[in-house]
């Protein structure tokens, strides 16, 4: 806690005890203590333009269509809080849970609000999820209070582009020569990722990368007659997630890639080095095209009763 909160906490809490020793109490206290619900209309007085625009949302028609409790009843005060207080001091940023930065309420106290409704599903491994711990709020993503996304209630017009606001870097790497077809719009972040927490780091859907990938590239989930040992156990061992300057996502390029792990006895003298090289060996055909995969081509398995060299 800072100087300055602690002075202020000083303050207030001998404020309080001077208030009680004295009979009374401070007219802020009162207001936060015994706001009441106001209804919409109340709220609509003075907020026209975003009630207007609130009308399109989801939480706009299921309140005000069907409500299914007391508290969806209470519309802008479902989230807002009770707004008695507020309406009668709407200078004082104490009196009602606001949602922008401006506003200044707590974000912890801003996303409760939310939770409120929200617990759970989805949201099982929000409570110490990355995202949580950073002290992002719901609405750094999403903005119930006006319809900027097709779903989801995002506060730009898509998944990706509301991540972007804060992760400049994955950008860059979905610009890379190799990616997946981000960009494209044939998938999001949230393909891979659930933003809301997750048992897997970093914030993945599934328990593990290699189920992660192969929820869509079934055919590399094996298992396989002949498996190469560093598939199972991480596709990351040769491919990037968001992006690569070489070829199909890999790491490194062909054969380098294949090389930081075997220095074969077979191919001794075909190595790719500059001693081989000199020595009068031909790395020709180590480097063209495929490279070492013009013969190992089943690199991610083979299924082949002779295949475990991964020849075929
Ligand atoms: C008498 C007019 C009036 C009424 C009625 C009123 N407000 Fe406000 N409200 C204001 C004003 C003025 C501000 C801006 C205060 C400021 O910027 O310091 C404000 C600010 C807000 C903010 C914070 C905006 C931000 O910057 O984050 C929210 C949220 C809000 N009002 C919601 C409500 C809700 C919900 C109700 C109904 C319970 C309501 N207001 C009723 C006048 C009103
Ligand atoms: C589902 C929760 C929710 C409901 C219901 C809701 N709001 Fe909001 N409101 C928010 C959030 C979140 C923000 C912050 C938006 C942002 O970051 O700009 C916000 C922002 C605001 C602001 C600040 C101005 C702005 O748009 O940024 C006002 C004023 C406001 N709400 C009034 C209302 C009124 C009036 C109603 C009812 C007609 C209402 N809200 C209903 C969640 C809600
Ligand atoms: C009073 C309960 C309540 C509160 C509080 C509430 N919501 Fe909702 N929210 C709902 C209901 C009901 C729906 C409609 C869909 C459903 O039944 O799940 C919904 C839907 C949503 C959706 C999905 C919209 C879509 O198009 O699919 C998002 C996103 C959302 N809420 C975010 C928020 C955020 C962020 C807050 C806090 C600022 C919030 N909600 C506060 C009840 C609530
Ligand atoms: C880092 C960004 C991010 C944060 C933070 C975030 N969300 Fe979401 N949320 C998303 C995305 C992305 C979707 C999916 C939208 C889509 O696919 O249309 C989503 C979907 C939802 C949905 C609709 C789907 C469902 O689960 O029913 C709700 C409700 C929701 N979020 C509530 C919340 C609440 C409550 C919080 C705060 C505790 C929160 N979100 C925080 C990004 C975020
Ligand atoms: C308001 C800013 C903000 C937005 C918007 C945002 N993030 Fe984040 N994200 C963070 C912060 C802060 C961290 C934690 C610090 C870090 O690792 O950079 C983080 C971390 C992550 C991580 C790493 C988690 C880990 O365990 O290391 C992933 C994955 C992630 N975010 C995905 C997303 C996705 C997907 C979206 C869009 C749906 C999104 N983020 C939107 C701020 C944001
Ligand atoms: C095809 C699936 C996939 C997509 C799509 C995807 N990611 Fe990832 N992301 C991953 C995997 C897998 C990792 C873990 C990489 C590792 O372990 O080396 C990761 C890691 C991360 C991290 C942690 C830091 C890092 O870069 O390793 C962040 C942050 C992140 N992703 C954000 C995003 C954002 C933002 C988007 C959308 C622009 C996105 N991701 C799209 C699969 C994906
Ligand atoms: C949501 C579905 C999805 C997930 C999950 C996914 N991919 Fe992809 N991937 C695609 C699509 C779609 C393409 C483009 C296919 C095409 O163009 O034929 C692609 C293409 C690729 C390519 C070829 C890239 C190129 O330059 O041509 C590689 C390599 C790849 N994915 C690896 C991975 C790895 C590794 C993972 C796990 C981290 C993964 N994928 C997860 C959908 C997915
Ligand atoms: C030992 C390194 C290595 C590992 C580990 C690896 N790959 Fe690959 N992958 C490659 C190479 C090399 C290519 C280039 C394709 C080719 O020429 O056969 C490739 C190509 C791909 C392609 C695009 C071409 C195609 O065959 O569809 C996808 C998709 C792919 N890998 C998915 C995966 C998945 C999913 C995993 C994890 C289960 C994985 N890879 C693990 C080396 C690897
Ligand atoms: C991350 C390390 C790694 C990378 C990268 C890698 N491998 Fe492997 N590879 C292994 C391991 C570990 C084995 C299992 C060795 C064993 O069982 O003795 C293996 C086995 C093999 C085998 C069968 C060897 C045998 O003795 O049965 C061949 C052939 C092979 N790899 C070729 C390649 C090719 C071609 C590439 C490049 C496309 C490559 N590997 C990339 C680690 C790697
Ligand atoms: C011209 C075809 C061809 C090329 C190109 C090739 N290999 Fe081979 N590789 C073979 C054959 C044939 C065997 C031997 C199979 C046997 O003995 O059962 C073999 C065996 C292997 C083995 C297992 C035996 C050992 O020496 O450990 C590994 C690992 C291997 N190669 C890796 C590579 C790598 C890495 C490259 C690229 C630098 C490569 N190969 C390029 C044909 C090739």
């Amino acid at each position: 806690m800072s100087l300055r909160q602690l002075c202020r906490r000083g303050l207030a809490a001998a404020a309080l005890a001077w208030s009680a020793w004295l009979g009374v109490v401070l007219p802020s206290t009162v207001q936060a203590a015994e706001a009441s619900y106001v209804g919409e209309a109340v709220c609509i007085r003075c907020h026209v333009f975003e009630a207007r625009h609130f009308g399109h949302t989801l939480h706009a028609r299921t309140f005000r269509q069907n409500p299914r409790n007391e508290r969806e009843r209470q519309l802008c005060e479902a989230c807002h809080g009770p707004g008695s207080a507020h309406v009668a001091d709407t200078a004082n940023r104490e009196l009602l849970i606001g949602y922008t930065r401006r506003w200044g309420t707590p974000v912890a106290r801003q996303n409760a609000q939310c939770l409120e409704c929200h617990q759970g599903r989805q949201r099982i491994f929000w409570p110490g999820s990355a995202h949580a711990s950073a002290e992002v709020a719901c609405s750094d993503c999403h903005n119930p209070m006006a319809r900027y996304s097709e779903s989801g209630l995002l506060r730009t017009a898509g998944v990706s582009e509301t991540c972007y606001t804060c992760h400049a870097q994955q950008r860059a790497e979905f610009r890379k020569r190799s990616h997946m077809p981000l960009p494209e719009g044939k998938m999001s972040c949230g393909s891979c990722h659930n933003p809301h927490g997750s048992a897997t780091r970093p914030l993945l859907k599934t328990n593990s990368v290699n189920e992660l990938c192969a929820s869509c590239h079934a055919e590399k989930r094996g298992p396989y007659l002949w498996e190469h040992a560093p598939v199972r156990e991480n596709c990351m061992n040769c491919h990037e997630s968001h992006g690569s300057n070489h070829e199909m996502l890999l790491v490194a390029p062909r054969p380098f890639l294949c090389q930081q792990c075997h220095t074969n006895r077979t191919h001794q003298n075909k190595l790719v080095t500059t001693v081989n090289q000199a020595n009068g060996g031909d790395p020709s055909t180590w480097l063209i095209g495929r490279s070492c995969q013009t013969c190992h081509a089943q690199i991610h398995g083979s299924n082949h009763p002779a295949g475990v060299r991964f020849l075929r």
